[in-house]
Parts: C-alpha cells; sequence; structure tokens
C-alpha cells in the first residue's frame, strides 16, 4: 500500500493491476467515478459516469496505467492512433509522466482535440480518414524508438480499463448488474469490463451470475454487430465507415475477435444505431441525466431504449450503461 491507494482514484484498486512501484505512478485523479441511479420508466437504469475523469473519458483508466508502466518499463517515447479521446488522455498522461508522446489522428478530427493534444506538449499528426488509416500512417513513419500504445498491442491499457468493472461491482455493494451496455469502438472497455468480472469471480468476491454484455455501433460503422449475427469467429474491415460517434468510427479493431467471443459467453448481443438517431439520443439522456455525454454515449443509451422495447432487457433487471465520454471537444 502506498498513500495513492487511500485516494479517489483507480490506484484503489493497485492489488489488481499490474506491479507498479509508487515512484512510477502517473495520476491525474482518474476514476472513482460516479454511479447514478435514474429511474426511467419505472426501471432502474445506472449510468457509470466517465465524463467525470481529468480529461472527460474513460480513456484517462487506460492511458494512467499504460503510461505508468512505460515508466517502469524504462520507455521513453510513445505513440499511437486515435479518434480522439485516446490521444488526448496519452498526451496528457505522457505530459504528467514526463514522456514523449506523438498522436495520428484521422483528417476529421475537430480541432479541438488537436489543440488540446498540442498543449499537452505531444505531437499530433493528421493522416487518412479513419482511425485504422491513421494507424497504418504511423506504422509506416515510425521507427522501433516509438513504443507503440495502439489498442490491444499493448497489455496495460486494458488492465486500467479493468478498473471500470471492479467500480461499478464495488458501488453495487459488490454485486453486478444483469446487462452492461457499452458504446463499442476498438473494445478496451468491453474486454476491460469483462475482465473484471471474470477476476471478481474467480476470486469467489462476487458469487453472482456474469453479467450480459452488449455492444452498441453505429449503421455507419457495425463491424462487430455484423459479425455476432452471422455467427462469425472474426470481424471483418468495414467498408466506408462514418459516423459523428468518433470513438466508435473503427472499422478494423484487433481484438474483433476476442469482442465476439465475450458477448457470446455472456450471452450478450450487439446492436447499431442509425445516425440519425444520435442528436434526439444526445438531447435526451443529457436532459434527464445532466451530465454533458458526448455522442458515444448518447448511441449506448440509444442502445438500451431500444433493448428494453424489445424485451430483451427485462422489467426487474439492473443495467448500466457506460457514459464513456463528454462532448466538450466537438463543438
Ligand atoms: C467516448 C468514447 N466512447 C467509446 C469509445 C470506444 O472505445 P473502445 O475503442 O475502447 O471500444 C471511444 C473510443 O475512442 C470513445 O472515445
Amino acid at each position: 500500500m502506498d498513500d495513492l491507494e487511500d485516494q479517489p482514484s483507480l490506484w484503489r484498486y493497485g492489488s489488481f493491476l499490474p506491479s507498479i512501484p509508487p515512484d512510477r505512478r502517473i495520476s491525474l485523479g482518474e476514476g472513482h467515478t460516479p454511479l447514478m441511479r435514474l429511474e426511467v420508466g419505472g426501471r432502474d437504469i445506472y449510468l457509470k459516469d466517465e465524463t467525470a475523469n481529468p480529461t472527460g473519458s474513460f480513456k484517462d483508466r487506460g492511458m494512467c496505467i499504460a503510461l505508468s508502466m512505460a515508466r517502469v518499463l524504462g520507455i521513453k517515447r510513445v505513440a499511437l492512433p486515435s479518434a480522439g479521446n485516446a490521444g488526448v488522455a496519452a498526451a496528457a498522461y505522457a505530459q504528467a509522466g514526463g514522456l514523449e508522446c506523438r498522436v495520428y489522428l484521422p483528417t476529421t478530427i475537430p480541432e479541438a482535440f488537436v489543440q488540446e493534444i498540442r498543449d499537452s506538449g505531444a505531437e499530433a499528426v493528421l493522416a487518412g480518414k479513419t482511425i485504422t488509416e491513421a494507424g497504418a500512417a504511423m506504422s509506416r513513419e515510425l521507427d522501433s524508438d516509438w513504443f507503440n500504445l495502439s489498442t490491444f498491442h499493448e497489455p496495460y491499457r486494458v488492465e486500467g480499463k479493468k478498473t471500470l468493472g471492479l467500480e461499478i461491482a464495488e458501488q453495487l455493494d459488490w454485486d453486478f448488474p444483469d446487462v452492461v451496455v457499452y458504446p463499442t469502438g476498438g473494445g478496451t472497455g468491453l474486454i476491460g469490463i469483462w475482465k473484471a468480472f471474470q477476476e471478481l469471480r474467480s476470486l469467489n468476491w462476487v458469487r453472482k451470475p456474469l453479467p450480459r454484455m452488449v455492444a452498441v455501433q453505429m449503421e455507419g460503422c457495425g463491424p462487430v454487430v455484423k459479425a455476432l449475427h452471422e455467427g462469425q469467429a472474426a470481424t471483418e474491415p468495414w467498408p466506408d465507415p462514418h459516423t459523428r460517434a468518433l470513438g466508435l468510427n473503427v472499422p478494423a479493431p484487433l481484438a474483433g475477435s476476442w469482442m465476439l467471443s465475450v458477448l457470446r459467453a455472456s450471452r450478450g448481443t450487439a446492436l447499431a444505431v442509425p445516425e440519425e438517431e444520435i442528436n434526439a439520443a444526445q438531447d435526451q439522456l443529457v436532459a434527464i441525466s445532466g451530465l454533458p455525454v458526448g455522442p458515444e454515449a448518447a448511441v449506448a443509451w440509444r442502445g438500451v431504449e431500444r433493448l428494453m422495447d424489445q424485451g430483451w432487457i427485462m422489467d426487474h433487471e439492473r443495467v448500466v450503461v457506460v457514459i464513456t465520454g463528454d462532448d466538450r471537444r466537438y463543438g
């Protein structure tokens, strides 16, 4: 134990995390976010409010652990492609930890993301139409002096995301919800939350059945939804991806088959939301929660409404929706 483990941050779960000595740990106050209970149509729905993180999204959890671990490993320079929020978080944690950082972003990214990355002292490079193309540019340009922080190219971001699942269980008095709904791009949150639940079960800490996991994507970019419903073992690259929910514009996720196995093992599901429903869902969720929700979280909310209407989520079930990020850089 050290002082950080007594603070309201994800470091409280230090014993579930990779071993990182106290002097290598970076903290900007990430994690320990509220679980807000809403009553909607007589049901309890819980919003896990990740907008409360230091840079406004759940990406802070992963970058906190990955950049701290980079300091343990003696890494000096990190690079990643990003749809926006991960780049902002990586830049902030790299700056706090004294590391160099370079972020590759699609050219369609709103200027506020780029500005904030640069304000944190990182380099922002614009390349390609999607995170996949930005990642390809990064692979062409960078030599091995740079540590690759891309989604699932290293094991530590998902460990940070795991704390989301630990917190959800703790905030429900060490119980699992029946359903967790997550707006899905590359899948670090989906897989991290599931990993947390499995660890709690294997320790006999929580003995209840594991929750059903739900991935919500967009009709304009839904590789996981398509592969799940077609019974495929892996996702296929999505042609011509487009959506305003930038974090969900991931046409070829590296962990596609891993996400599919989580959804199947949990008896969960996946569904795609039409682009034209984002704005109304966002307005509605802001009005009922008072939170500054971003478009990705609004998509998850729309997914919950659909599943309730279809009876897939039943009246008595406890549902957690991950409000993954805010709208502050969308303009
Ligand atoms: C706000 C927000 N929600 C959801 C996602 C999707 O996260 P993941 O790629 O871990 O599935 C992202 C990714 O950029 C995001 O920024």
